[in-house]
């Protein structure tokens, strides 16, 4: 399986209705932070996840988060010459 590429340090705050979302967990998408189909070959698939009700997330964007699809954290500890 290839390594997730960090598309950004920080994660993505939205505002999202209430569906079923596919978020990017490659790093390769041009529609982050979501899916767009360019994990293809590389091993790596996109999290879904459901929202209930319109809430505000904070969407992984350098997608190390242990606790994927959602920010932890973890970009934190990365060193700065992977971005
Ligand atoms: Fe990244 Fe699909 S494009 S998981």
């Amino acid at each position: 399986m290839t390594e997730p590429v960090v598309y950004e340090r920080n994660p993505a705050e939205l505002e999202l209705e209430p569906g079923e979302y596919w978020w990017c967990a490659c790093g390769r998408s041009m529609t982050q932070p979501f899916c767009d189909g360019s994990h293809e070959g590389t091993g790596i698939e996109p999290q879904s996840f459901v929202v209930a009700e319109k809430q505000t997330v904070w969407l992984c964007n350098c997608k190390h988060s242990q606790t994927p699809p959602f920010c932890d954290g973890s970009h934190n500890s990365l060193p700065d010459d992977i971005f």
